[in-house]
């Protein structure tokens, strides 16, 4: 079995910097490509989504001159990516700075029809957020049940992720997707994002093929 949504929790990037003696700030821009690089290979091997934990509703306790430059290489890849995957964000992009925002906003609206995989990016993002916002929605709506909750999620009309994987080490979720990831196979790699390669997503794909997914029957 192909696992049809894979979402990534890219951890380790500070780390990879820091072990070669550069700031914990070089390490963003290596993610990013290790991040076109797994993206790539993970369209290759069949998924039809993919979504990326780039910046949490948490990092915002990060030190000013890290989240700019995590935040730098967000809004330089979102003005210049010209590929066919089909780009939606989660999170409260009203916390990020404004330039970057907009970047991000011009990115989904130009990439709608595109026909490639769909690439959901989480910034700014907190799955108990998520979760509190849905059922203030839902609760204006009238009667709060699955249905009308999970159409209140930001994560409205996409497949729950098959498979979970975290790079750098750490086994939690760290507020990542905690309603969808119900049900979905977790994968923990102990290598650093930057470090990752396609070897690793096709070792990630064999490791959920070889899983039996019960679903609790
Ligand atoms: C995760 O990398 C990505 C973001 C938080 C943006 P880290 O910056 O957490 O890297 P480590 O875990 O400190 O190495
Ligand atoms: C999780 O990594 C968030 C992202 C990868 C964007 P963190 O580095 O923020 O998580 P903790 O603090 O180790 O749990
Ligand atoms: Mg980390």
């Amino acid at each position: 079995m192909i696992p049809r949504h894979v979402a990534y929790i890219m951890d380790g990037n500070g780390r990879w910097a820091e072990r070669r003696g550069l700031p914990r700030t070089a390490g963003y821009a290596e993610g990013l490509k290790a991040m076109l690089t797994v993206l790539r290979r993970t369209e290759e091997l069949g998924a039809d989504t993919a979504t990326v934990y780039a910046f949490s509703a948490e990092n915002f306790a990060r030190p000013a001159e890290e989240t700019a430059a995590i935040f730098s290489v967000v809004k330089e890849w979102c003005s210049s990516y010209d590929g066919d995957m089909k780009v939606r964000f989660i999170g409260d992009l009203s916390r990020i700075p404004a330039d970057v925002g907009n970047e991000a906003e011009n990115l989904a609206a130009r990439t709608a029809a595109n026909g490639g995989m769909q690439l959901v990016i989480a910034l700014g993002y907190s799955g108990r957020e998520d979760i509190v916002n849905a059922a203030r929605t839902a609760a204006k709506q009238g009667e709060i049940d699955r249905e009308s909750f999970e159409k209140a999620l930001s994560t409205r009309g996409l497949p729950a992720p098959d498979l979970i994987v975290r790079s750098g080490g750490e086994k939690r979720l760290s507020g990542f997707m905690l309603y969808e990831a119900a049900y979905s196979e977790l994968l923990f790699v102990d290598k650093l994002w930057p470090d990752m390669t396609a070897e690793d997503v096709d070792a990630a794909f064999g490791d959920f093929a070889a899983r039996t997914r019960k679903f609790g029957a």
